[in-house]
């Protein structure tokens, strides 16, 4: 069972059924299994648009939301209780349970839904699905509207229109209820400590996969099902590269080691990185690119507040990163010009951040009529400026090469500024090294 209340999930529904045109159905099927190798499957993880409208577990099912149907308005399909599959396999509500527990107005087995659904969007003008995001699920709703199709001299009206569900479901996603941000809040206390347990237990020799087990030991016994994006643990020259999730370097004295790691807790993520010295100490020139990273960091977070645009962050952080680099001798320019060219972008090619919700790179529009979007109480995003100098960059001083930073912390946009969901985390050099020291 979700964290969540079931009044919260009904309260989606009604919220999504409000903004839907009349005449319409709204239709969503579950995310399906995927296949690991031969006979295993990776871990269920239900779909993020289908858990946020039902909190419904479990594959092969289908949400059916019919505003103004007399006999109830959320139908739901799924798989039949079965005592022999469920002795194998696991617990299945059945239909009584989607009813009963889920707040299902009527719910049938999903074996039958080719018989049923078709009598539920008869008649209806408009539907609303999620075209291309399960292309085999797409054919079997043609499948049903021609079978509509078929019987229309018998008076049978097949819809007339379709139309994308993201929009509105997106829209209402963005923006975090109360509830929704009691767990974002967990999550994020969660992988907070997980970077803490790995800043405290890092030394020289230690493999990187050893950080991430400690990572992954925090996530799990605190409740997070999975982490919410695959561990980046990049040591050394690792750090430059973006994606690096090998995690099999030994780490060498000298190093610093960039975690990017973040659980999921009951289907929300958090997203955290922190770059710490290996050792515990972070040499000139690593405590120069990590400060410069901090302080650009800090500017942007300082940015979010209603009112500002989707872009102030990233700007603020391209401002204060090309000074800097042009400081250090990395950058040769002017300001303006090093922003102009995007020169700053040989060590800062990402940008500054995403939303975050059920999914890590969490849906929502960034931009309204072609302008960033204002900044909205209620919406979550993550700040992560990075410096990544590579090591074969051979444009700088030797002593600045193979140096990858990141910091990245998940803020909240409130009513008056901002809430950082990851203060926890340390990120002054200062308490870093304290906190190694220990
Ligand atoms: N860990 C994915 C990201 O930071 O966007
Ligand atoms: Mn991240
Ligand atoms: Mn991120």
């Amino acid at each position: 069972m979700s964290l969540l209340p079931a009044t919260e999930f009904a309260r989606r529904r009604q919220a999504l059924m409000n903004m839907m045109e009349p005449g319409s159905i709204a239709i969503l099927p579950a995310a399906p299994h995927y296949k690991r190798n031969r006979d295993t499957e990776y871990r269920y993880r239900q779909d993020s648009d289908f858990f946020y409208l039902s909190g419904f577990p479990e594959p092969e099912a289908v949400i059916c939301l019919i505003p103004g149907r007399p006999q109830g308005e959320y139908v739901l399909f799924c798989r039949e209780r079965d005592r022999e599959m469920e002795i194998w396999n696991g617990y299945r509500a059945g239909p009584e349970g989607a009813v009963a527990d889920f707040g299902a107005a009527d719910a049938f087995p999903v074996t039958d839904i080719d018989e049923i659904i078709p009598g539920l969007i008869e008649g209806r003008e408009r539907v609303y699905v999620s075209m291309g995001a399960q292309p085999l699920f797409d054919q079997r709703l043609m499948g049903w509207v021609n079978s509509i199709r078929a019987r229309s001299r018998a008076g049978l009206h097949a819809p007339g229109e379709f139309l994308m569900l993201d929009h509105l479901l997106h829209d209402l996603r963005l923006f975090k209820s109360s509830e929704e941000l009691k767990v974002m809040r967990r999550a994020a206390a969660i992988s907070t400590r997980a970077h803490v347990r790995a800043m405290e237990l890092a030394r020289p020799g230690m493999s990187e996969y050893e950080l991430e087990a400690e990572l992954m030991h925090e996530f799990l016994k605190n409740g997070c099902a999975a982490p919410a994006y695959n561990t980046i643990v990049g040591s050394g020259a690792n750090a430059c590269i973006l994606h690096y999730v090998e995690n099999t370097r030994v780490m060498q004295d000298g190093d610093l080691v960039l975690i990017d790691a973040g659980g999921e807790l009951d289907h929300y993520a958090s997203d955290i990185t922190r770059t710490f010295p290996v050792n515990g100490r972070y040499s000139p020139e690593q405590k120069a690119i990590y400060q410069l990273v901090l302080d650009s960091q800090l500017a942007a977070i300082a940015t979010v507040k209603p009112g500002a645009h989707w872009n102030s962050p990233h700007e603020a952080v391209v401002g204060i990163l090309t000074e800097g680099l042009i400081d250090l001798g990395l950058l040769k320019g002017s300001r303006q010009e090093c922003i102009e060219k995007e020169s700053y972008r040989q060590f800062f090619m990402h940008r500054t951040g995403h939303w975050l919700g059920m999914d890590v790179h969490d849906v929502g529009d960034y931009k309204v009529d072609n302008q960033w979007r204002e900044l909205e109480p209620g919406m979550v995003m993550t700040v992560e400026p990075g410096l990544y100098i590579a090591p074969d960059c051979n444009t700088v001083d030797p002593k600045w090469r193979g140096i990858g930073v990141r910091i990245e912390d998940d803020v909240l946009v409130t009513k008056t500024g901002s809430e950082v969901l990851t203060q926890a985390a340390p990120k002054q050099v200062a308490d870093i090294e304290a906190l190694m020291r220990r």
